[in-house]
């Protein structure tokens, strides 16, 4: 297994030997490398085993670190960038040749966050390299909120792991960009859709394109499961499945089912709060992955706010897997 702790020179000293770190974030952890080092960026894929077609976000200590990887950067996301960086908000911008073909598989836009977390913006501050990092899961799996979920699954092939706690948001950062005057969303996140509208006017949310596309993210299949998991109407779902014999886990927004162990129910939150609820989604799923359910039903949130990315992951980790 990795080392797990805090230290931020040992973190440091990795990545300046093109070793891989995992990383805390305010949205889930990260398997950053030296984003600058393509050995290091050709060993974030291996250690994932992601496809290279699938690109890589740049992450960055503050807006000032952005100029020397972008060509450009649009009035309108710059705004985003001031008003929410550190924050979970990612923007696709023209890129300049500094940032390795590999990063961007490509492509000719790069993705660049400023996380907020105080350890990652510190260790940021030490390195004179911006990081690459990917989700730090399995491709495909569900991303990870806490240092002991990269352990379970990525501890035996990187040296360390900067344990920042839970992560406070819990879903990956939105991903913004431009198609000639209009701001597009990529991906639906943990920064709400709202407050980007509050700031550049109506937004076009472009989050479910299916084959080939722009960015992976948008796979129907991602965030996904082991176990079955079913999207419905859980008081009409649990009993008829309990009825069949099936061992049910259950994801619930707020509601307790009594006649169900508390190991295989999992509700996200009791006050119905979609922030909260957010958080705990993803370690929900994985409670109820290793749980001793056959399957795993769950509901959609309300559709407003943060319940739109929240129900964009419920989806996803439901979709028939076409890779
Ligand atoms: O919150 C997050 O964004 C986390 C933390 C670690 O920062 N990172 C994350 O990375 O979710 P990843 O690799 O799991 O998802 C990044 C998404 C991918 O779907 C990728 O295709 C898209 O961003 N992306 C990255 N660069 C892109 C580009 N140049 N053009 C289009 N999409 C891009
Ligand atoms: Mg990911």
């Amino acid at each position: 297994m990795a080392e797990v702790g805090v230290d931020i020179e040992r973190a440091a000293a990795f990545l300046r030997q093109g070793q891989l770190v995992a990383i805390p974030t305010e949205t889930v952890y990260g398997l950053a490398g030296n984003a600058l080092d393509v050995k290091a960026v050709s060993s974030i894929f291996e250690t994932k085993n992601r496809p290279s077609f699938d690109p890589l976000i740049l992450h960055v200590a503050s807006l000032e670190q952005v100029g020397p990887f972008v060509s450009e950067f649009p009035e309108k996301l710059k705004c985003l960038a001031e008003a929410f960086w550190p924050g979970p908000l990612t923007v696709l911008l023209p890129r300049k040749a500094s940032v390795p073909d590999l990063v961007t598989s490509g492509l000719d836009r790069v993705a660049v966050r400023v996380p907020n977390h105080p350890l990652t913006l510190a260790l940021l501050a030490q390195l004179d390299f911006p990081l690459a990092a990917p989700s730090a899961n399995p491709f495909g799996y569900i991303s990870p909120t806490q240092a002991g979920h990269v352990d379970a699954q990525l501890g035996t092939q990187i040296p360390y792991i900067l344990d920042g706690g839970a992560c406070a948001v819990g879903l990956e950062s939105t991903i913004v960009g431009m198609e000639e005057e209009q701001v597009v969303i990529y991906r639906l996140g943990g920064l709400d859709l709202s407050k980007i509208e509050a700031l550049v006017g109506q937004v076009i949310v472009q989050a479910h394109s299916s084959s080939n596309p722009s960015a992976p993210g948008q796979l129907a299949s991602h965030y996904a499961p082991r176990k079955p998991f079913v999207l419905g109407n859980l008081q009409e779902l649990v009993p008829q499945l309990i009825q069949q014999g099936k061992e049910v886990g259950v994801l619930s927004f707020s509601t307790h089912f009594p006649s169900l162990p508390t190991d295989r129910q999992f509700v996200l939150s009791p006050s119905q709060d979609l922030p909260e609820a957010a958080q705990r989604l993803f370690m929900g799923m994985r409670l109820l992955d290793e749980s001793a359910a056959d399957l795993i039903l769950a509901e959609f949130v309300p559709e407003i706010g943060l319940g739109r990315a929240i129900n964009d992951r419920l989806k996803r980790a439901a979709a028939q897997p076409t890779h």
